[in-house]
């Protein structure tokens, strides 16, 4: 069992140097997509090396996973995948990281921690004020895709982007899957724990105009 990280805490409040995308990829012009929570990568890895036409950047807030993932991805020379340890809301609110948000082609939040009390949900990922903040920030077109198992936590990050008028809901029958982030649609681990349960997935994807 894993254990749950307060994105709250202290703990988390300063933040890593942020190298400049030129030094995080081998091509710093590639499309570049974000995985936010992105665990040990795996996901990411999975994508990076299948797709070397774009730059894949995850946020994680365990440190010890960013750290392996970092270290796999040096390994490997996998030089169109990079991690970046914290919660993502101080990292993508602070100054010196505005250059990430602007330079997103797409963003994905996959499965992220439900936070099931009532009292908790200040510690959800998605928060209106974090939608604000990418709305600000990112280009016209960029996508985001939210993707979770919890009908509850659907609803609420559904009704949270919705209302930034920033966000267009996307037909999703008619998305061609073949120029985004993900042509081959892999699945995270979650997704595929998920899937092996036959559970239910609700997700949605969301253009900023
Ligand atoms: C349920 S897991 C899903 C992992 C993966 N995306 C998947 O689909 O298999 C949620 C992940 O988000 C991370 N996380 C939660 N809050 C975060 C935050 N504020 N910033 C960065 N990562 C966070 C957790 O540590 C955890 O690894």
């Amino acid at each position: 069992m894993r254990q749950h990280v307060n994105p709250l805490s202290r703990n988390f409040n300063e933040i890593e140097k942020i190298p400049s995308l030129v030094e995080m990829f081998g091509d710093s012009k590639l499309n570049l997509h974000l995985d936010i929570g992105c665990a040990a990568g795996e996901f990411l890895f999975d994508l990076a090396l299948i797709n070397t036409s774009w730059n894949y950047l995850g946020i994680e807030i365990r440190e010890k996973l960013v750290k392996t993932a970092k270290l796999k991805a040096r390994e490997k020379e996998i030089n169109n995948l990079y991690f970046v340890f914290g919660n993502a809301h101080n990292i993508l609110n602070d100054d010196q990281s505005k250059f990430i948000i602007s330079n997103l082609k797409s963003i994905s939040f996959n499965f992220p921690d439900p936070w099931f009390k009532k009292r908790h949900y200040k510690r959800r990922i998605i928060q209106p004020e974090f939608i604000n903040i990418l709305s600000n920030y990112l280009q016209r077109g960029t996508l985001i895709f939210i993707k979770t198992d919890v009908k509850d936590l659907f609803d609420y990050m559904d009704f949270t982007i919705a209302s930034n008028f920033n966000f267009k809901k996307t037909d999703q029958q008619d998305f061609n899957y073949s120029d985004s982030f993900n042509p081959n649609k892999i699945k995270t681990n979650r997704e595929k724990y998920v899937i092996d349960n036959q559970l239910d997935i609700f997700e949605r994807i969301y253009i900023k105009i």
